[in-house]
């Protein structure tokens, strides 16, 4: 019998990749669903949401994240990264449905010389990182059978993502500044599929406590955002589109709202060592969302 995941919301990146990676496997069929019918915003949307798709297992993937526009926007953050998993929590364990839930590097504040592990203490940077971690204890706190996927800079065929605004900028200008002082692990939300069906799957079939609680999923490598647009460019310049000369600057010149990790490295040998998910190394993945845009 196939397996029904219920994913939270319809046009984010996560929920795409989801929908369009569910085609390779079988017995995965994928229902995406957000507003009106499941609005995080709306709490009393998200029980019967969830009881009229009966799914097997939930992959909680929306969120508000507006990182910027979160720190004057605190109330809506909250409700929707923190109090609304909270309720998918409490759902889920009245229904004993497994919950994925997708979460984030911005519970760190960037001060770690080395990539963080999972048992690092947190202390989120800004409004989205702290009502993201929210939603992490909320979850864990409503005795839901769940894994938290914590993952960072993720780009995509789809959406708003780093990788889509590089190639519409260098369009129209040859020279580009990016950020070069920030380190992180660029993430296709391709890969990201496949990682949350394995643990999905996983989930399902063994009760082990090992395979539940916090994991760290990134694409494997590290990168500055300046890195990661050179690498954009140069898989782009191959196959003929667009590309500009990359100027490293500094995060002071460059700023912005809400502040971001210095470094965002994970760690990821837990989810490879209990999931037994490796994901690839993000030039790999740049290429092939590149050469998907350029493509299509
Ligand atoms: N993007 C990143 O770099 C990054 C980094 C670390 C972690 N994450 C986490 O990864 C997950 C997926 O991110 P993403 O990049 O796919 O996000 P995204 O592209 O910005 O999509 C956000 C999704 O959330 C949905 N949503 C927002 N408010 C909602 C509400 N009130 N009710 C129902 N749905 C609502 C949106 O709905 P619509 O379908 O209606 O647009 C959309 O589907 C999130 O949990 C995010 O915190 C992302």
């Amino acid at each position: 019998m196939a397996r029904r995941y219920l994913v939270t919301g319809q046009e984010g990146q996560v929920v795409r990749s989801l929908v369009e990676r569910a085609t390779r496997y079988q017995d995965i069929e994928v229902l995406p669903l957000g507003r009106p019918a499941l609005d995080l915003s709306q709490l009393d949307t998200i029980e019967s949401a969830i009881l009229g798709a009966k799914p097997h297992v939930i992959v909680s993937a929306a969120a508000y994240t507006a990182v910027d526009q979160a720190e004057t926007d605190e109330a809506a953050a909250f409700a929707i990264n923190a109090a609304a998993v909270g309720e998918i929590g409490r759902v889920a364990r009245s229904l004993r449905i497994p919950v994925v839930h997708l979460s984030t590097d911005y519970v760190f504040d960037g001060e770690k010389s080395s990539a963080y592990v999972e048992t690092d203490p947190v202390n989120p940077l800004g409004v989205y990182g702290r009502s993201k971690l929210d939603g992490e204890l909320l979850l864990a706190a409503s005795g839901a059978d769940h894994a938290i996927l914590r993952t960072a800079w993720v780009y995509s065929p789809y959406g708003k993502n780093f990788l889509r605004t590089m190639l519409r900028v260098a369009e129209t200008r040859d020279n580009l500044n990016v950020v070069a002082d920030q380190i992180g692990n660029p993430t296709s939300a391709l890969d990201i599929a496949d990682a949350v069906f394995k643990v999905g799957e996983n989930l399902l079939a063994s009760d082990d406590t090992r395979l539940r609680g916090v994991f760290h999923m990134t694409g494997s490598g590290d990168a500055s955002w300046a890195d990661f647009a050179s690498e954009i460019f140069a898989a782009s310049n191959k196959m003929g589109g667009p590309s500009a000369n990359v100027q490293p600057i500094t995060t002071a010149e460059y700023p912005t709202p809400a502040k971001r990790p210095q470094n965002s490295r994970l760690n990821c040998s837990k989810l490879a060592s209990e999931h037994g998910v490796s994901m690839p190394d993000w030039q790999s993945s740049t290429l092939e969302v590149v050469r998907r845009l350029l493509s299509a």
